[in-house]
């Protein structure tokens, strides 16, 4: 099995690159990844050796070199997560995310469907997403399904919901079999500090202000990026084509309690006195449409592939803190973008 996997060097990526190389060594894994600001090779130091381990730099986009790679390794599988991630940069710069997540995503699949020409068997075309496509839920709300329609409301969402579409398109239309999971928020080692919780941790850590948007009310559902990873193991594996799974731990925080927690877990991790992290918290402007709660309701994947998560959010947000503190030059490395180097230093 020679598998694509695109985007493997971001947060998420790298945590599915490193659990494919090392559970299933009899698959070829071939990691295309752009290594934009989010792409870091240093997440993937321990595997990067492995014999069943290639590394291509390079853009989803590019048509020629997405096509070598289809032939140069014979690509029967791909595991699509290369994206432009953020919703405020989104919101500042639209149009990288209208073409890495929707010209990309169609590029891919394009080339996919001129290599398979057709002769789909024992093939198939995983497209990692997002539950914000499902646009934003009232706080007593209830939760999305797979059935809720689709209505993002940032670029960053609209083009994962396009890409989405384009993917559905090439099932109804070419029967190419492909399959996606929405999943919620995700948090862990490797997180860029640009996001909510590893963003918190770094300027807790640094003694500098925590910005929360608005009063900080709005709900996420997080989720252990292993256990994600595991679901996404979980989906590759046994999802069915066509179809789509919601992937969610059940674990919705208001954003305001989110940052309390880690000031007092962080205060005692550092030996700080209680409530001196929480006194850098600042309340700043909101985000432009800023949707008000996301939550997921993962009983589908559940009942039908078995997948639950592994780890509760208290011990998932404090192994997090951990890695955090033990790998302070992972984190100095990306803040001050020494991590860019790293490419050069091992590939030339
Ligand atoms: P990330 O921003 O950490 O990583 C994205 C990776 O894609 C980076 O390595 C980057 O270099 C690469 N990339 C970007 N543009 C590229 C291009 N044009 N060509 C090739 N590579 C390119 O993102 P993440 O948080 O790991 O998310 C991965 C996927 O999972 C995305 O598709 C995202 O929409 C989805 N997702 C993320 C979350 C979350 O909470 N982070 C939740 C659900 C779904
Ligand atoms: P983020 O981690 O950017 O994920 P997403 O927007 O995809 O859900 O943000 C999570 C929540 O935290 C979201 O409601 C916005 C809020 N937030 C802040 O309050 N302050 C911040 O500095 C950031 C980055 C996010």
């Amino acid at each position: 099995m020679n598998i694509l996997i695109t985007g493997g060097a971001g947060f998420i990526g790298s945590h599915v690159v490193r659990r494919f190389v090392l559970n299933y060594p009899e698959y070829k894994v071939v990691n295309l990844d752009a290594l934009t600001y989010a792409g870091n090779l240093e997440n993937l130091k321990d595997v990067e050796n492995s014999s069943n381990y290639s590394f291509v730099k390079g853009d989803i986009c590019d048509e020629n070199l997405v096509d070598k790679i289809f032939a140069g390794y014979n690509i029967d599988h791909v595991i699509h997560l290369a994206a432009e991630s953020h919703v405020d940069r989104s919101i500042k710069d639209p149009l990288i995310f209208i073409k890495t997540n929707v010209l990309g995503t169609g590029n891919l699949l394009q080339t996919a469907r001129k290599h398979w020409s057709g002769k789909f068997e024992g093939k198939r075309f995983y497209h990692v997403s997002t539950d914000e496509v499902y646009g934003s839920l009232e706080l007593e709300g209830g939760y999305f399904t797979e059935t809720t329609p689709y209505d993002p409301r940032s670029p960053y969402s609209a083009s994962k919901a396009a890409s989405d579409h384009l993917v559905r398109a090439y099932w109804h239309t070419y029967h190419m079999p492909v399959v996606i999971s929405n999943c919620s928020n995700n948090y862990g080692p490797n997180h860029f500090p640009e996001k909510l919780i590893p963003l918190m941790i770094n300027n807790i850590i640094h003694r500098k202000p925590l910005p929360v948007y608005g009063k900080g009310e709005n709900v996420r559902d997080w989720l252990y990026v292993e256990d994600h990873a595991a679901a996404i193991d979980v989906v590759f594996h046994k999802g069915k084509d066509g179809e789509t799974y919601n992937i969610g731990g059940h674990n919705e925080w208001k954003n305001i309690d989110i940052v309390k927690l880690l000031c007092d877990l962080m205060d005692e991790k550092l030996g700080r006195l209680r409530g001196e992290s929480r006194s850098l918290i600042t309340f700043v402007t909101d985000r432009a449409g800023h949707d008000l709660r996301y939550a997921i309701d993962a009983s589908k994947i559940q009942k039908e592939l078995g997948w639950v998560p592994a780890e509760s959010f208290e011990t998932g947000i404090r192994k997090t803190i951990d890695w955090y503190l033990n790998n302070q030059e992972w984190l100095d490395h990306v803040t001050s973008g020494a991590y860019r180097q790293y490419y050069e230093s091992m590939y030339g």
